[in-house]
């Protein structure tokens, strides 16, 4: 039996499957992903752009790559792996997506039961009143930064940057999901970045199969996935879902 239909049967025979998805998915949407050569970590260095810290003592150097990633995310669409994926939940194959990715391309394919573990970039916040302001061009666009208009202090994307904590609501989310599921897609993720990439241990330790997906093999290939697809995204879960119809 090829691979592909192993784990469309094994997706019709487990009860909770749950996908666990990071920048991998969205790299075919054009979005860049954090690592490797075309990376965007490889032209921003992420402690100087991604702390907390560095926001707070120099919020106008890190809306230089605030401005230059969210125009890439804010104009991307979904792409097939994202439209699978959400074509599983609707037949009920699929319970939730846990995704790393702050783009909204689950959602805007049509995913319901989606955990932004690290926050989305549709809304600014203001870390002195707490008001949040929906993004808009003009207003990411705005020199040197976006301000809040009551405070007059810089606004902060709602997402996690480095330094920062998982709001406890999404984490406790994150691991509901992984504790009921037996079967986990983990797709185009690098597994680096904690606590995000605990998550497909736990679902292990708890008696999840793991199945991952990734262009390169990754910590999580030789420790606990069962079955690892190479490929692309969209190839790899379009195989799969022909074989479940
Ligand atoms: P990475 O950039 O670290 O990893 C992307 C992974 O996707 C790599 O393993 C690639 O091999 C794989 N990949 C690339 N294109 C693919 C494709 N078309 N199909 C399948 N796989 C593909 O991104 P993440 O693992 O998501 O966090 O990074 C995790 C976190 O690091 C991000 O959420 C972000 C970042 O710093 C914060 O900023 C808090």
């Amino acid at each position: 039996m090829d691979l592909y239909r192993k784990v469309a049967e094994l997706i019709k025979s487990f009860k909770y499957l749950v996908a666990f998805t990071g920048a991998g998915i969205s790299v075919e949407s054009g979005i860049p992903p954090f690592r490797g050569s075309q990376g965007l970590w490889s032209k921003y260095d992420p402690e100087e752009f991604a702390h907390i810290e560095s926001f707070l003592k120099n919020p106008a150097k890190v809306w230089k790559m605030i401005r230059d990633m969210f125009t890439t995310v804010l104009e991307a669409k979904p792409n097939t792996a994202h439209k699978v994926l959400a074509e599983m939940e609707k037949r009920g194959y699929l319970k939730a997506v846990i995704t790393q990715n702050i783009d909204g391309l689950h959602q805007e394919a049509g995913s319901k039961n989606v955990i932004e573990f690290h926050g989305n970039c549709k809304w600014l916040l203001c870390l002195g009143c707490g008001k949040k302001e929906e993004v808009r061009k003009e207003l990411i666009e705005k020199l040197p930064y976006p301000k809040c208009p009551k405070c007059e202090i810089p606004l902060k994307p709602d997402v996690v940057f480095f330094g920062e904590s998982i709001p406890f609501s999404v984490r406790k989310k994150a691991e509901t999901e992984v504790s009921s599921c037996d079967f986990m897609l983990v797709i185009g993720t690098s597994g680096v970045v904690y606590p995000a990439a605990e998550l497909p241990y736990i679902a292990k330790i708890r008696g999840a199969k793991i199945v991952e997906i990734n262009l390169e093999e990754t910590p999580y290939t030789f420790s606990i996935t069962d079955y690892f697809l190479k490929g692309k995204a969209s190839k790899i879960l379009s195989e799969i879902f022909t074989k479940l119809s």
